[in-house]
Formats: structure tokens, C-alpha cells, sequence
């Protein structure tokens, strides 16, 4: 898979993918990531990417030119062009696997009060929000969704169970809470059912927790 994250702040985007699993995926050739700077395609002598919006009112947007010649130098027949704006359609689990299928992902970060709309309507394939709150820039975004599709490539979990045996492999459930040693600590024990070794009811247990979890921390997964 190849991932191009399209901004005016690479670092930001490509920092988090850097560690960890994600810098390990890359080194596998599970995914090639790269992060390029908009600014590259701006023209004129002040290289702007931004401008003041048509009719008035506060704040900025992403010029049209320089997203165009963009993506048109990057993308190629099979690439889904998206783009992170909390004007989006919300991002779930569901999506992300979905999207760990494809070939090809432009993500274009908006910033400022996002692009201009003629982006949306020739280039946008797909806008998408990681969840109902602002952040600074889209960027951020890009980095936290690639992070959920890239982990789903086969080979890129050292533990291919953990992808499956997870929150959100059904995604109405919760995990249930989990426990490692010391069998005591600070006078607060892990429950009795896990030292039973009965696997049955450590199984009954956890369904019911999750169950409970879910009800308290998203009643909204179970209407
Ligand atoms: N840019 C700013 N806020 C965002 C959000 N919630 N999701 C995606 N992109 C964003």
C-alpha cells in the first residue's frame, strides 16, 4: 500500500508514524508513507497557499492551484483522494478496514477554515472527520488514520490475533478490562475468576464486563 499525506506541515503528520509499529511497517515494505509539503506546488513569489474567502468573514482558506497541481502529479489510476475535515463523515473501525484494502490514499490536510470547494467537488473522493471536536489541522488527523489502516495490513501486528481480538471487531462491544501481575498490588487484587483457570467462566466474566463497559462509557453503541 502506498500512503501520500498531502500538508502544510509534514513533520507534524509523519512524527507519529515514525515509532514504533508504524516505522517497523515501513521497513517491512508493508506500506510506503511519505509526506509532502504544499507549499512545493504554490507559485508566484510569496508561494501562497492560502486566501482571504470569497463574500467575507474571518479566517483563511487553501487556495485551489496548488491542491490541483498536487494531485495531479500524485495521483494515478486506482488512488482515493481524502480528505480530513471535521465536516466529514465520521471515521470508524468499519472504515478503516475498508480503507486497508485500497492501493493508493492521497490524504489532503485541511488548515485554516479548510479548501476551497471546487477541491471537494473535482478532487475529493472522500471527506473525513476522526471525531466531533477542532483540531488545529489536519494533519493530526491524517497521521491518527493512518495509523488504524496500516496496523490491519497483514504483517504489520507482530501478533496477527490482536487486530481480531479486539474493541470494535464487533463493534457494538467494549473490551472487557484485563489484568497483568503482580497478582497484588497495593492491597487491590486481580479478580478471583482468573486464577481459577476455568476458561469457560473467565469467558462469561469478560463478556459481562465488556457488556457493563459499554453500557457505562458508550450507551450510544448499544440503541
Ligand atoms: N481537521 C480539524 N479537525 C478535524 C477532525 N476532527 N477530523 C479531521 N480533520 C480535522
Amino acid at each position: 500500500m502506498r500512503i501520500d499525506i498531502l500538508t502544510l506541515f509534514p513533520e507534524i503528520a509523519l512524527a507519529p508514524l515514525g515509532e514504533s509499529m508504524m516505522k517497523r511497517a515501513q521497513e517491512a515494505g508493508i506500506v510506503e508513507i511519505k509526506a509532502h509539503n504544499l507549499r512545493d506546488w504554490a507559485t508566484g513569489r510569496h508561494l501562497k497557499t492560502d486566501d482571504y474567502l470569497c463574500g467575507g468573514g474571518q479566517g483563511m482558506l487553501l487556495k485551489p492551484e496548488p491542491i490541483f497541481a498536487a494531485i495531479e502529479e500524485l495521483r494515478e489510476e486506482k488512488t482515493k483522494v481524502i480528505l480530513l475535515t471535521p465536516q466529514g463523515k465520521v471515521f470508524r473501525q468499519e472504515l478503516a478496514r475498508e480503507l486497508s484494502g485500497l492501493e493508493h490514499i492521497i490524504f489532503l490536510c485541511g488548515h485554516y477554515e479548510g479548501v476551497d470547494h471546487r477541491v471537494i467537488e473535482e478532487l475529493v473522493d472522500l471527506e473525513l472527520s476522526i471525531g466531533d471536536y477542532v483540531l488545529t489541522n489536519g494533519a493530526i488527523a491524517a497521521a491518527v488514520v493512518t495509523d488504524a489502516i496500516v496496523r490491519l495490513l497483514p504483517g504489520a501486528l507482530g501478533d496477527a490475533r490482536s487486530a481480531v481480538d479486539e474493541s470494535f471487531s464487533d463493534p457494538n462491544i467494549l473490551e472487557a478490562p484485563a489484568y497483568t501481575k503482580p497478582i497484588e498490588f497495593r492491597g487491590l487484587k486481580v479478580p478471583e475468576v482468573f486464577l481459577s483457570g476455568h476458561h469457560a467462566k473467565i469467558e462469561e466474566w469478560k463478556k459481562e464486563r465488556a457488556m457493563e463497559r459499554t453500557r457505562e462509557n458508550r450507551p450510544d453503541l448499544l440503541e
